[in-house]
């Protein structure tokens, strides 16, 4: 997935700096260049790094359980156990929803006006914020890569853990005022329980509802996941509002996406809902990815890290120089793709998308695998300009040739971006 370069380039100086800033304003480090302290990072960090990363990466074979430990951001020492969270997987996790939305950008999708002609005040939703990654995703996707969000609006986080919350509903209010935006936090302190209704019946309806990283921590079924959350849509979305999902980009994780999807689409389908799948797939269509279970589908971002992260990488041998995730935008409208996606030409049956990384064959030609309505293809492609696309990237107008198990492509148009 490409993002502009402005928001690959935010995390390094100022982002540093305005973290470090709320840091020694919430008393949470005593001076800046904590951050840049190797043996600080090394003593009161790093061990709750590795905890962290070894639970939210559990093994493949187990991960159809959940995380059900409400606890996790308790043990040990809370306050540095909380701090070693924000510092190394807040970061991340808000440039994967802030790349979702540059994505949007980038397809041209905009938000109507009409949508915010009421009070004129956007109401954000993110459920199981945790220390606000998702919201303060939307922050930064907003500042780099406009939808069109109005001026000023509120973004309610809810989060079982209520010290967590509290610090993601100051680092929230910290980065809005950091970025000029007038958007202020509301915390709920509450657990969901994902097979129950998510919100009150008298709850308002919102523009914007975000889930990172949140859904896998359910031990339920995609298919028992599906049933609230779509009664959480068509109850409390806006029309026109959206939903953003991202998820690990493990094969277990991400498959339980692909089959949300499909349980939605199902469910969808045999009813009379207001709902459409919008990305990553450009429609609706059976997902490619399912027919082989060993098969799944993730994107992968590039950013430039905060430099204290780096030496945190090197500490803990993760390595966040690309951030993988999987995700699925969901939006309630009436409108079709074409009409929803500016940047979109052609026939939608001649559109597709890069699922895979772009391998060269040779100079001329590269193979990657792509999906469009007709599903996954593996497919070569030898461009007269030799623009080879890679991963996330758009061909629309696509003549082609050939069978799903090795396709190859006449002619296309590459959408690129800046
Ligand atoms: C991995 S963290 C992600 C936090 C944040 N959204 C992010 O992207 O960094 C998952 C969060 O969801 C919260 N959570 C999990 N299940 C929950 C539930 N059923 N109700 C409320 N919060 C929940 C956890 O306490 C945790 O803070």
């Amino acid at each position: 997935m490409r993002v502009p370069v402005s928001l690959v380039n935010a995390f390094q100086n100022d982002f540093e700096s305005t973290l470090g800033d709320f840091l020694l304003q919430s008393r949470l480090i005593d001076g800046k260049d904590l951050l840049e302290n190797k043996r600080y990072l090394t003593r009161s960090i790093s061990p709750h790094v590795k905890a962290f990363s070894e639970l939210f990466n559990r093994k493949e074979g187990s991960q159809t359980d959940g995380i059900d430990r409400e606890d996790y951001w308790a043990e040990g020492n809370a306050k540095n156990r909380r701090l070693s969270y924000f510092l190394s997987f807040m970061p991340p996790n808000l440039f994967r929803v802030a790349s979702v939305w540059a994505e949007l950008h980038r397809l041209g999708f905009q938000f109507p006006s009409t949508l915010f002609s009421g009070s004129g005040e956007f109401r954000g939703l993110e459920f199981g914020a945790g220390v606000a990654s998702g919201a303060c995703g939307i922050l930064a996707g907003e500042k780099f890569a406009p939808l069109g969000l109005p001026p000023s609006g509120s973004f309610a986080l809810i989060e079982q853990s209520k010290a967590a919350l509290s610090l993601g509903a100051d680092w929230f209010d910290y980065l809005a005022t950091a970025y000029g935006q007038n958007y202020r936090a509301r915390g709920f302190h509450r657990r969901i329980e994902l097979n129950e209704a998510w919100l009150p019946k008298n709850a308002p309806s919102f523009h914007l509802m975000v889930m990172s990283f949140f859904l896998n921590e359910s031990p339920l079924s995609p298919e028992e996941i599906s049933l609230e959350l779509l009664k959480t849509a068509e109850n409390h979305l806006e029309q026109e509002g959206l939903m953003i999902i991202v998820e690990p980009a493990l094969k277990l994780q991400s498959r339980k996406l692909l089959l949300l999807r499909k349980a939605l689409i199902e469910k969808m389908r045999a009813g009379t809902s207001s709902l459409k799948i919008l990305l990553p797939c450009l429609g609706e269509q059976a997902c490619g990815a399912l027919i082989k279970e060993e098969d799944w589908c993730h994107e992968e971002v590039d950013w430039m890290r905060p430099k204290y992260l780096r030496e945190l990488d090197l500490l803990t041998g993760l390595d966040r120089r690309t951030l993988p995730f999987s995700y699925l935008v969901i939006q309630k409208t009436k409108r079709s793709l074409n009409e929803i996606f500016s940047n979109f030409e052609g026939k939608d049956e001649e559109r597709y998308r890069l699922v895979s990384p772009s391998k060269n064959l040779s100079k001329r030609t590269s193979e990657f695998f792509m999906c469009g309505q007709d599903g996954k293809r593996r497919t070569r492609f030898t461009p007269e300009d030799l623009e080879h696309p890679d991963r996330g990237d758009l061909l629309q107008n696509v003549k082609l040739h050939g069978e799903p198990s090795l396709t190859q492509i006449d002619s296309a148009t590459l959408k690129r971006y800046s």
